[in-house]
Formats: C-alpha cells, sequence, structure tokens
C-alpha cells in the first residue's frame, strides 16, 4: 500500500506499516540508551541518541513526516528548540525576517533578544495584511514567519498569499503548526516550506513532555538536524517514546477536542456573563469562512470574555473544580489560563486591550472530559461571580 492510501488516523498509529516478524512487540522499546555498539571497522553513521539517531527518536520523525506530508521531520529537545533552529536553518547574519506579530511570546523574545546576536533584523506585521508583508520586504530578506492558529484569539491566517509571495521572492514560509497539530492543519499542503510544533501540546497531548519538532524537506531537515547536534538540542528517548504513545491517539483526540470546542464555546456564547467567544467554528469570529475552508475541525482552544473584568477572572478560576488554572495547552486534561498574567504580561491593560485581550479574557485550552461535565464545572464558576 502507499502512503497517500493511509487515512491520517492509521498514519498517526501506525507510521508506514512494516513488516511484522513473529514475536515482534506491539509497542516499541524504550531505548533508553545513550549509545550503541557499532560494527569495528565500519564508516557508516555512528549511533548516539545525541544525534537524533536512537530508534525511539526516528520513530517519531517518520510519523510525523507521513502526517505533515513531509520529506522528513525532526524532534528536538523543545517547542523553542525547534523554532530557534529552523530558522538558524534558513538564515545567515545580515538576513531580514518578517515575522506575524501574534506570535508565541517565547518567540517573540527569542527574535527580539537574541538574532540581533546572531546579525538577523526582524519586522513584526499583521499577518492578515498581504500589503504589509510586501511592504516589510527588503533586499535582505530571507525568510517570513506565521503561527496559526494564534494564541489566544484564534485567529486562523491564509497561508496561500503569504505563500504566493514567498515563492515570487525566493523566501522560505516557516509555519508554527502547533495550536493545529497535523489533524488540523497540513502548512506544507498551503504552500510553506517548513513547519514548526511544540511538541509539549497536541502532538504528545498529556502534558508530560516538552519537545519540538521540524518538518519539511530533507535538506532543511537535515541542516536542523546538524544544528541540533551541535547545539545539544536533542529529544531525549523516553520522551521520543511518550510522543509516540501520544502520537497514536492523536486523530481520535483532535477530532474530541473540536467537538467540545464547538459544543463550549456555543454554550458560552449564551451566557450573559461573557462579552465575546473566540472560537473559530463560531459564525461570529473573524476568520470563521477562512477557518472552515482550510481546518479540519475548528479544535480545542478557545478564548472567552469575561464582563466583569480581571475581578470576574479571578472569581471564575478559583471556583473551577475540573478544570485547571495553568499555562500550556493541548493535553488531556482541560486548562484554563489568563493572558493578561502569562503571553501578554509584559503589556500594559491599554495595550492588550488595543490587542483584543482585554481584561477578563481567559484562554481554554477544553481536554478530553465529558462535554457536559466541563459546561457544568464552568456553569458553577460563572454562578459565582
Ligand atoms: C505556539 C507555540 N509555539 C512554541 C511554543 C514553545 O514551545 P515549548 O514550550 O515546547 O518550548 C509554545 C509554547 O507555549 C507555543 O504555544
Amino acid at each position: 500500500m502507499t502512503r497517500r492510501h493511509l487515512g491520517l488516523s492509521t498514519r498517526a498509529i501506525h507510521g508506514e506499516p512494516e513488516p511484522r516478524p513473529d514475536w515482534t512487540p506491539i509497542a516499541r522499546p524504550v531505548y533508553q540508551s545513550s549509545t550503541f555498539t557499532n560494527p569495528v571497522g565500519s564508516t557508516a553513521e555512528v549511533l548516539y541518541t545525541r544525534y537524533g539517531n536512537n530508534p525511539n527518536q526516528v520513530a517519531i520523525g517518520r510519523r510525523l513526516a507521513l502526517l505533515e506530508g513531509a520529506e522528513a521531520a525532526l524532534f528536538l529537545a523543545s517547542g523553542m528548540g525547534a523554532t530557534a533552529l529552523a530558522h538558524l536553518a534558513v538564515l545567515r547574519p545580515g538576513d531580514h525576517l518578517i515575522a506575524s506579530e501574534w506570535i508565541y511570546g517565547g518567540v517573540h523574545g527569542l527574535f527580539t533578544q537574541e538574532f540581533g546576536r546572531f546579525g538577523i533584523e526582524v519586522t513584526f506585521v499583521d499577518p492578515t495584511r498581504s500589503r504589509a508583508w510586501k511592504e516589510a520586504l527588503r533586499k535582505q530578506t530571507r525568510a517570513l514567519f506565521v503561527e496559526t492558529p494564534t494564541n489566544p484569539l484564534l485567529r486562523v491566517i491564509d497561508l496561500e498569499p503569504i505563500a504566493a509571495l514567498a515563492k515570487a521572492e525566493g523566501l522560505a514560509l516557516l509555519v508554527d503548526s502547533t495550536f493545529a497539530s497535523p489533524i488540523g492543519f497540513r502548512p506544507l499542503e498551503h504552500g510553506a516550506d517548513i513547519v514548526i510544533h511544540s511538541a509539549t501540546k497536541y502532538l504528545n497531548g498529556h502534558a508530560d513532555v516538552i519537545a519540538g519538532a521540524v518538518a519539511g524537506t530533507e535538506a532543511v531537515v537535515e541542516e536542523v538536524r546538524r544544528l541540533m547536534r551541535l547545539w545539544g538540542q536533542t529529544i531525549d528517548p523516553h520522551s521520543a517514546w511518550l510522543i509516540e504513545r501520544g502520537m497514536r491517539t492523536l486523530a481520535v483526540r483532535m477530532l474530541r477536542h473540536s467537538a467540545t470546542g464547538l459544543a463550549v464555546a456555543e454554550w458560552f456564547s449564551r451566557q450573559p456573563s461573557v462579552a465575546r467567544v473566540h472560537y473559530p467554528g463560531l459564525a461570529s469570529h473573524t476568520d470563521h469562512t477562512t477557518a472552515t475552508r482550510i481546518l479540519n475541525g475548528f479544535g480545542g482552544m478557545l478564548g472567552i470574555e469575561l464582563k466583569g473584568g480581571s475581578r470576574a477572572a479571578e472569581r471564575f478560576l478559583r471556583a473551577l473544580t475540573i478544570a485547571a488554572h495553568a499555562p500550556s495547552l493541548g493535553g488531556v486534561e482541560t486548562l484554563v489560563s489568563e493572558p493578561r498574567l502569562t503571553s501578554h504580561r509584559g503589556l500594559s491593560e491599554e495595550e492588550r486591550s488595543r490587542a483584543g485581550i482585554p481584561d477578563g479574557f481567559l484562554r481554554f485550552s477544553l481536554g478530553l472530559e465529558d462535554t457536559d461535565d466541563l459546561i457544568a464545572d464552568f456553569a458553577q464558576a460563572l454562578a459565582q461571580l
């Protein structure tokens, strides 16, 4: 059977089906070994876990490449590691990067605090304004970076005009697709060159691993691998094993996250203490039409604005009994966080408000609990405002 006949669930569970001799373990063992015996006199590549060629590391790379429709993929020690090395693989000193301004705060910090040291300048633009990307172009521009869907407004960026510009100008388009996972969105099918994930989130799905991933052409992934070995950004075998375990259920988890996402979004929309709900599956969301066209499921991330501001948000969070107040996302447990105190803490109240994230904004990463139980938890918490 060729790879294009396999559905996403089958790919997530099996990777590329391989021959199974008798007595093969169904679950791959964890190769918790830093090194491996090498044939004496062999000139073949040395097996060493920092090189990323431990069987657990290799297996998940192949699995993600299959899911993204990429030639190759590689897991790294964190999403930040993956983001840093993916960019360093395509940028050189003197180069210019144009980045969406709606990106994870850590990545914003990487661009503003670190890239200058490598002689790489970064310009930030509103990703929905095609003209803004064009206006930011310089002779030295080499790459464009987008995160979609965005945090915490769940804006869904149409990559096609940005990819067309990248193609016309010979630039690399890098896309952080963490919020969608390859089940929800596959950027390479929309003209991106490199996909980046915080695998800490949906790819692993159980809030017990920190990891990142990069997918793209063999050449790009090989360059990221070279940097990974030198900068020591390799994922450890146990984390790789946990990710393989997590990825087996990725497709079914995403289906459930999306079903719960839509049900909870619709429910919050009917609550008088909620001023606004941000969920791309709602007709009221700015990007609903784009999301319907390009996403496969609207996902489990949701934002709400409470009318009562930060006091109401605090009361709501204290009252929760099932959902936990915690940052991060994409796991089986429902987590709720306040961007005012996490991703957007560097901004003033007014700046946050202008960015569409007024005080009283709560971000939800809906887990896999029974939807009715989650809604009951949110209802009793709203009743205490
Ligand atoms: C969209 C996005 N990209 C990258 C990262 C960084 O990933 P990690 O925490 O795995 O380094 C995060 C972390 O929250 C994120 O939300």
